[in-house]
């Protein structure tokens, strides 16, 4: 049996190691991967590769940034003879990236069966890139890999209950396995910002956060006054749009590095006494590792870490400083986003019904 993962950023290099592993297991289980390239730079890449032991891609399609339709065009145009060649029995696209909707289209319109790990999340904000590739993904794929009931809910609402099956989140199981090897080591913090105190990490990177230059200001400006240091681990767009606009990221509480790998980052959480980010990935695995979050954004697909106030929406910049000083909760944690062994129920599911 024949699983194509089609795979091109970051947060999907993560849930690729899961997969990898878990097909690497299962002696009937021939695994390509497919990287479209959308994501190049070595840190936002190679590492993530190198760091989670995953198989070298058999194929990088190297399509690069650009617009939102001429990448994705790239990438369609670029996944027809890979798919020709390979004829898999599954293609498996992850998330919600341009990379996870071209796999779908290239697939779906050669009649190849297509799988969507993470399928049914929703954020109903449709200003988001990421919400027409995930809509537009669960209804042209053959299985709903969901990671949540709470997806299983939106999936059974749009009318896609029969092909959907509930597996857990994979990303759980690649964060809780980094977690328990994190060791004693201090961790890997930008300079000074002290690993034995309190501190902040921070990440943000979406174009609603970064390209409007006002906005952008107001947000590292409300960074900058914290009251304790933050760690901002700054992703190519946010530096780019800050130089554009002539925003200073560091100064006042905010020291900046280049983002971490990902052992290193779930280290840092973990120490951390708290997390400000509008990444869904970071949102989720601060609740697993027990850090609250702040989320820069109007609301969250992952909705059940605002429970007890594990997260909190503060979308305005003068929302900052109060919802990172709150106390941390004082409540258990449900393992809504499951018990780590998402990975093999989802390559179990793809071997028992493929052709
Ligand atoms: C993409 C995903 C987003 C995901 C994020 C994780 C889409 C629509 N968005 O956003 O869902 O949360 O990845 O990081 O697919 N750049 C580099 N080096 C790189 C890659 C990008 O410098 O290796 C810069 C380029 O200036 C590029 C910009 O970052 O134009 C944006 O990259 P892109 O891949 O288009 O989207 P992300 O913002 O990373």
């Amino acid at each position: 049996m024949k699983i194509l993962s089609v795979v091109g950023a970051r947060p999907q290099f993560v849930k690729l190691a899961a997969i990898a592993d878990a097909a690497a297991r299962r002696p009937d289980v021939e695994h390509v991967i497919v990287h479209t390239g959308q994501h190049y730079d070595a840190a936002l890449s190679d590492v993530f590769f190198a760091d989670l032991r995953i198989p070298a891609p058999d194929v990088n399609l190297a399509v690069g940034s650009s617009s939102h339709g001429r990448q994705t065009g790239a990438m369609l145009a670029a996944m027809d003879d890979v798919l020709e060649q390979h004829r898999p029995d599954w293609t498996l696209v992850y998330g919600d990236t341009n990379s996870t909707l071209a796999g779908t289209l290239a697939a779906v319109k050669l009649h190849l069966p297509v799988a969507h790990l993470e399928a049914g999340l929703r954020s109903f904000n449709r200003r988001m890139p990421e919400e027409h590739n995930r809509v537009l993904t669960d209804h042209a794929a053959d299985l709903l890999l969901a990671p949540t009931e709470f997806a299983r809910g939106h999936l059974a609402a749009e009318g896609l209950a029969a092909r959907t099956l509930v597996i857990g989140d994979v990303m759980t199981d690649v964060c809780l396995r980094v977690a328990r090897s994190a060791g004693d080591a201090a961790p890997r913090l930008p300079e000074g910002v002290d690993p034995a105190a309190d501190y902040a990490v921070a990440t943000l990177h979406r174009a609603d956060n970064t390209d409007d230059p006002a906005r952008l200001r107001a947000l590292v400006e409300a960074l900058h006054a914290l009251p304790l240091p933050v760690a901002l681990l700054a992703h190519p767009r946010l530096v780019a749009a800050a130089a554009a606009a002539g925003v200073e990221l560091g100064g006042g509480a905010v020291h900046v590095s280049e983002p971490l790998t990902y052992p290193d980052l779930v280290h840092a959480v973990q120490r951390a006494r708290a997390v400000v980010t509008d990444s869904g990935g970071l949102q989720k695995e601060a609740y697993l590792l027990g850090v609250p979050t702040t989320t820069v954004r109007t609301e969250t697909e992952w909705v059940e870490t605002l429970e007890d106030g594990w997260n909190r929406l503060a979308p305005e910049p003068g929302d900052l400083a109060a919802a990172v000083a709150r106390p941390r909760p004082e409540t258990e944690r449900d393992a809504v986003y499951g018990d780590g062994h998402a990975a093999e129920r989802a390559v179990d599911a793809l071997r028992e019904r493929a052709r």
